[in-house]
């Protein structure tokens, strides 16, 4: 199994550790274009490598799509990062050019990989990649719910004062601040509903923590946030490589599901070895579809911005 990480910048870096500790690939192939980065980052992971214990090979490359032929997958971190108070969407401009750019690269010398992308805008760089490449839809997937689910969980055991491993979440929608539909509805500690321990105002405020967990992160580190995305990029990366059948909300390409069509947004789908194998549409409330409604209005504005 050969994953390459394209952009070797700090969520990239974290994302090729994640998938070294967890040793299921054989090798991942770091990418980036700044002269020497990459290899430093590779060099200076692999020297963790006995202390760690894993025999991941990882491989630095100044620009050389050559070096990544015949991944099974390959993650698109490159571009900007945002900076505090600016918004994800304010990046398509650099991004759009980029990501267009990479993925035609990627494609061109692994024809049957799986891309996973996590670069800003989310939602709309993943139906970037739809529009431009002409892969199957089941071989785009985006990046986004699974980094906000992790968040929401977060926020869900601080609120209840549980471990995190007792509670159960899920965010679909854009992977955006406004866009997000955290489902506290349906989150449980340990199966029985959260709504049986937090009030409405307690919930609403996990909601809104959670929709700007990005923004929170950016306006204390400076730059956006890397370890928890590095970290649930490595888990669609392995369910898609150990074909786990495991289910993530991610960026799909929607036709008809949850009403909505030609947008990718993030929505439960089951990863397995074929990439998405399976969209899951659940039954929402009024209020939950109208939310997921509005959300989509917001993804398909931003991509009004691209240039196709
Ligand atoms: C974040 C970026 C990766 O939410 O979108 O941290």
């Amino acid at each position: 199994m050969k994953v390459t990480v394209v952009g070797a910048g700090a969520v990239g870096a974290s994302c090729a550790e994640y998938i070294a500790i967890k040793d299921f690939a054989s090798e991942v192939v770091l990418l980036d274009i700044k002269e020497g980065f990459a290899e430093g980052k590779a060099m200076d992971l692999m020297q963790t490598a006995s202390l760690n214990g894993f025999d991941t090979k990882i491989t630095g490359i100044t620009n050389d799509y050559s070096v990544t032929a015949n991944s099974d997958i390959c993650v698109i971190t490159s571009g900007i990062p945002r900076k505090p108070g600016m918004t994800r969407e304010e990046l398509i401009g650099i991004n759009a050019g980029i990501v267009k750019s990479v993925s035609s690269s990627l494609i061109e010398h692994s024809p049957n990989t799986i891309i996973i992308v996590v670069s800003n805008p989310m939602d709309t760089m993943t139906y970037l990649v739809h529009k431009t490449t002409g892969l199957p839809k089941t071989r785009i997937i985006g990046m986004g719910g699974a980094l906000d689910s992790a968040r929401f969980k977060y926020r869900l055991a601080e609120a209840l004062g549980a471990p995190i491993s007792d509670v159960d979440g899920m965010v679909i929608g854009g992977h955006s601040d406004v866009g997000m539909v955290p489902l506290t509805r349906l989150a449980t500690r340990n199966s029985v509903l959260v709504s049986e321990f937090l009030s409405e105002d307690r919930l609403n405020q996990v909601k809104e923590d959670t929709k700007v967990g990005g923004a929170t992160l950016t306006k204390l580190l400076g730059t956006s946030a890397w370890y928890a995305p590095g970290a649930a990029v490595s888990g669609l990366v392995q369910a898609i490589a150990c074909d786990q059948k495991k289910m993530f909300p991610c960026s799909a390409l929607l036709e008809g599901e949850y009403g909505l069509n030609d947008i990718c947004i993030g929505a439960p789908v089951i990863l397995g070895k074929n990439g998405i194998e399976k969209i899951v549409e659940i039954n929402l409330t009024d209020a939950e579809k109208e939310h997921m409604q509005t959300s989509a209005e917001g993804v398909r504005k931003t991509n009004g911005l691209l240039e196709l």
